[in-house]
């Protein structure tokens, strides 16, 4: 009976993480589709800007990075819809972005990496 009644706790606890995204699997999503071009240390530049404390932030205002006049003009503010929509279709969510990727179509990957991102 114990064991039951520890078992159901683990499953809804595991549904709400999912939910919400799980911070843990971002950061493997991070390693292999983001981190080739981006750094979580904040101010570090890489191909692309780094993304210390993205979320929330207005788009295109870490310092120190060359952003695209596409991004610089489409005044987004980095909250979780926003973001996993550009995330979902960078080129048609910001059409002129110079993020070279294709978009990451998981969507359970992508409430992951957001995890990640608002983590950090
Ligand atoms: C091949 C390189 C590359 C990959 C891979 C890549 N990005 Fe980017 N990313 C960029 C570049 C370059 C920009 C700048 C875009 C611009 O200025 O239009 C950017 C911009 C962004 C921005 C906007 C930052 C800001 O300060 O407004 C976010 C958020 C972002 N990327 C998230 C991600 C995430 C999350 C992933 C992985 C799922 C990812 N990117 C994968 C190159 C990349």
């Amino acid at each position: 009976m114990k064991l039951f009644v520890v078992a159901v706790g683990f499953v809804a606890v595991a549904g709400v993480a999912h939910a919400a995204g799980d911070a843990t699997a971002g950061a493997a999503v991070f390693q292999s589709q983001c981190a080739m071009c981006h750094s979580m240390t904040p101010g570090a530049v890489g191909i692309g800007p780094s993304l210390a404390g993205i979320v929330g932030k207005p788009a295109a205002s870490g310092g120190g990075y060359d952003y695209s006049p596409a991004l610089k003009a489409a005044k987004l503010t980095w909250d979780a819809p926003t973001l996993d929509k550009f995330l979902a279709a960078p080129q048609s969510t910001v059409p002129g972005t110079k993020m070279p990727y294709m978009g990451l179509t998981d969507a359970t990957q992508r409430a992951d990496v957001e995890a990640y991102l608002g983590s950090k």
